[in-house]
């Protein structure tokens, strides 16, 4: 392969494609348009061969183990649940950076309830990353499937706790609730299908490189 074999990145709209842009640009690749306006779902670049397709931010790594897309850009709480099977994961790119915590009600004893051995409702749409996290401390929890505003879940007596990711705690607050532990740091990582690592090489390496340039610089 040459390096003007076509790539395509996928990632997802909001947060994760308004915090690549910068490092795109600073690796002077330009998006030809912005995908919350335009509604397109395949958007050029002025990189020669580069097209972005923008999906929802829990389906990049299905689309980049698949080899629908040669590279993507996820949360590594995305990745975490996905397992990381067919994906090489060369970058940690630093942004939509965040901790995903436990988190219960103000006045909620979790000690003493986790000390007793009482068995925990969790709300969460991290399953594994919760699964594994209370297996680890030994705590006895029945886990609840949520696909978003979990914060919602202990307000409502759907739930003692939830495992959420925390920014700047506002979220938390707004709901009366309080982070307790936290299961992981969070960033978004670029991740390459790794088949096209080895097919596209010439291309996907210099990009790879441009994307650490841009990381770099914006440390
Ligand atoms: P989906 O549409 O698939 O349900 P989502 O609504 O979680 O995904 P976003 O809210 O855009 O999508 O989040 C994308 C990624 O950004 C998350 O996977 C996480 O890595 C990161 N993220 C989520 N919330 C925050 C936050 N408050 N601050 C910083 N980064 C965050
Ligand atoms: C995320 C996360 C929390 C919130 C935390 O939600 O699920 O609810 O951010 O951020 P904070 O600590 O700064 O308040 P997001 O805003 O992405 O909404 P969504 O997941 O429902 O799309």
């Amino acid at each position: 392969m040459t390096s003007t074999a076509t790539l395509t990145l996928a990632l997802s709209t909001g947060r994760i494609f308004d915090e690549t842009t910068p490092l795109l640009a600073a690796a002077g690749i330009a998006v030809a348009e912005n995908p919350a306006t335009s509604r397109k779902l395949v958007i050029g670049t002025s990189r020669p061969g580069l097209r972005l397709l923008i999906v929802r931010a829990t389906d990049v790594p299905t689309y980049v183990e698949y080899g629908a897309a040669d590279l993507g850009i996820a949360g590594k709480d995305v990745l975490y649940e996905h397992g990381g099977g067919g994906l090489y994961q060369p970058l940690d790119l630093g942004i939509a950076a965040c901790r995903m915590m436990v988190a219960v009600p103000e006045g909620f004893d979790y000690a003493g309830a986790v000390r007793t051995g009482a068995r925990l409702r969790v709300a969460t749409k991290y399953i594994r990353a919760a699964r594994e996290h209370f297996a680890a401390k030994g705590v006895h929890v029945d886990l609840i499937k949520l696909y978003g505003s979990m914060e919602l879940a202990p307000l409502v007596g759907l739930a003692d706790a939830i495992v959420d990711l925390v920014s700047t705690g506002n979220t938390l607050r707004a709901n009366n609730l309080r982070a307790i532990e936290e299961i992981m740091p969070v960033s978004a990582r670029l991740v390459v299908n790794q088949a096209a690592l080895k097919l596209k090489r010439d291309a996907v390496q210099p990009l790879l490189a441009a994307f650490a340039d841009a990381v770099a610089a914006h440390a």
